[in-house]
């Protein structure tokens, strides 16, 4: 039987490109969204995948979740936390609400949803977890102390739950985007960002299904000894 895979944020952007490539690479996928409820429709029309509406940053809510998903669909066996959020100001103009946030959903989402499905992947002797990190939360980014802090929380996190998860066949590693042309990328203003493409070697912003390539590479079968890892993805932005 085909493996379940859970991404979060999967409805769109990044997301969605991984629900797919994890989808044609044979694994049965669950989508997580809590925005667009039209959008989330459109998508499972056209792909197929069921998709679930939660706040990661919820921690009750992941638990309850996980428990309806895997009474439906059988248990989760590879969690992708992709689900995250900008609120990008520099120091100065940034309140501490947009602090919270940024650390509740981007980094306390992968806790909750770690929490709520690695008991079970450890008891099974068989798990992937793959962290959605950034270039951001290795390189830092002006306007960006709260992302690119969770963003290094989760490259932490990552190597912390890595080496707890090896003993049973459990991997966690994460794949750090660099600029990718998604709507969060459209958000920052282009004067700004065409200062960060002239710096991307590749000279161009990357694809989601570029991303998507690298974390079905993480989670198949024949990835088992590889745990701990980050997979940069970045054009040569940034080489860590
Ligand atoms: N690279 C180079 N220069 C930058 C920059 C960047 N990332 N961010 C800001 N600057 C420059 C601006 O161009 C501007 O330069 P000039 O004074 O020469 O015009 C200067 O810094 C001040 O910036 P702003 O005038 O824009 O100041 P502001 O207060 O209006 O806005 C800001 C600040 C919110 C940080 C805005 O500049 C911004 O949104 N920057 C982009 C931040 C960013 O890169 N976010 C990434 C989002 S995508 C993502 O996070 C996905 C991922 O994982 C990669």
């Amino acid at each position: 039987m085909a493996r379940l895979a859970l991404v979060t944020g999967g409805t769109r952007g990044i997301g969605e490109a991984i629900c797919l490539a994890l989808k044609d690479a044979g694994f049965a996928v669950v989508a997580n969204y809590v925005g667009s409820e039209e959008r989330a429709k459109a998508f499972t029309e056209q792909s197929g995948i069921p998709a679930y509406k939660w706040n990661v940053a919820d921690h009750q809510a992941c638990h309850d979740a996980v428990a309806r998903i895997e009474a439906a669909h059988g248990p989760i066996e590879v969690l992708v936390n992709n689900a995250g959020i900008t609120r990008d100001a520099t120091m100065l103009k940034m309140t501490f609400e947009m602090w919270r946030e940024v650390i509740e959903v981007n980094l306390g989402g992968c806790f909750n949803m770690a929490k709520a499905v690695y008991p079970g992947m450890r008891e099974r002797k068989w798990g992937r977890i793959v962290n959605i990190g950034s270039i951001n939360g290795q390189a830092g980014q002006i306007g960006q102390v709260n992302y690119a802090a969770a963003k290094a929380g989760i490259h932490g996190f990552t190597k912390a739950l890595a080496q707890e998860g090896a003993r049973f066949g459990v991997t966690v590693n994460a794949v750090a985007p660099g600029y990718i042309d998604t709507d969060m990328v459209a958000a920052v203003p282009p004067e700004v960002l065409e200062k960060i493409v002239a710096r991307i070697p590749a000279g161009r912003l990357g694809q989601a299904h570029e991303i998507a390539r690298g974390v079905v590479f993480l989670c198949g079968e024949d990835a088992g000894f590889i745990t701990g890892s980050t997979l940069s993805i970045n054009g040569g932005q940034h080489m860590y």
